[in-house]
């Protein structure tokens, strides 16, 4: 089964609306002759700067997909400082990024909260993008199968075969994320089909069809060997995200 390769660019903090709207530009320049039907790409600024780029992409006829970092799982209510899925699903946004290790990290995301977002998101018609990894530690003591398997069952568990079929899961390495320290192609393959493996016996049929990034500290002068192995359909990039050219060089990976 084909799937198309995804290549998204997580902002995480950065950028104002103003920087953001010229990256866009630039992004959209150096990608002027990329056919976004053989790679999609999708943008994942922070919240205050989605309306200003949705305009943006609206008025130009930009091929991105407009994303989000975060949500909250409930539809309105007492959540101070909190942003509903309705909201974005108003503002065009297609993906949502859930349950990034700094998120589970730093703000206690647990699988359950991470499910129920995921659950939220789908419910308003986006596709989430539910990011799973393994610390050093856990790799080094020879856990990470089995880390990054619980993380898929907790995060993934009561959906049904078709909402599975549609997301897209990320494995990031939290030894690899902003470090500049690469997974192996190798070792990033292999998870990456472990977790297609884990996904295909939780719901049947669906391993061929769900999507599955790599992240990590994916650059131009490692994108094309990450994103060309069987289980890798795309990236998700952080750091490059925040320089047009590598982002684009990254989209591209040699294929143009
Ligand atoms: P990085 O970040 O590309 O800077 O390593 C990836 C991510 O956190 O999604």
């Amino acid at each position: 089964m084909s799937r198309t390769p995804l290549v998204s660019g997580n902002w995480k903090m950065h950028l104002n609306h103003l920087e953001a709207i010229q990256l866009v530009q630039r992004i959209s320049y150096e990608l002027s002759n990329h056919d976004y039907d053989k790679v999609e790409v999708s943008l994942h600024p922070p919240f205050t700067d989605i309306r200003s780029i949705q305009t943006l992409v609206d008025a130009d006829r930009m091929k991105f997909k407009v994303g989000a970092q975060n949500v909250h799982a409930e539809t309105k209510g007492a959540f101070t400082g909190e942003v509903a899925p309705g909201m974005l699903a108003k503002l065009n946004v297609s993906y949502v990024i859930v349950g990034h290790s700094e998120r589970r990290q730093l703000f206690d995301e647990t699988n359950e909260i991470v499910n129920a977002k995921a659950k939220a998101i789908l419910k308003n018609e986006m596709t989430p993008i539910v990011c799973c990894g393994e610390t050093l530690e856990q790799r080094e003591a020879g856990e990470a199968e089995s880390f990054v398997e619980s993380q898929i069952r907790g995060s993934l568990a009561g959906l049904s075969a078709e909402q599975v079929a549609s997301m897209v899961v990320a494995y990031e390495p939290i030894w690899a994320i902003g470090t500049g320290v690469t997974a192996s192609t190798e070792d990033a393959q292999a998870m990456c089909a472990h977790v297609r493996g884990v996904v295909e016996a939780m719901k049947k049929g669906t391993g061929g069809s769900v999507r599955i990034q790599y992240g990590g500290s994916v650059k131009p002068n490692n994108a094309t060997e990450l994103l060309t192995q069987p289980d890798i359909d795309g990236a998700l990039v952080g750091g490059a995200s925040l320089e047009a050219d590598q982002f684009a060089r990254i989209v591209e990976f040699g294929q143009n």
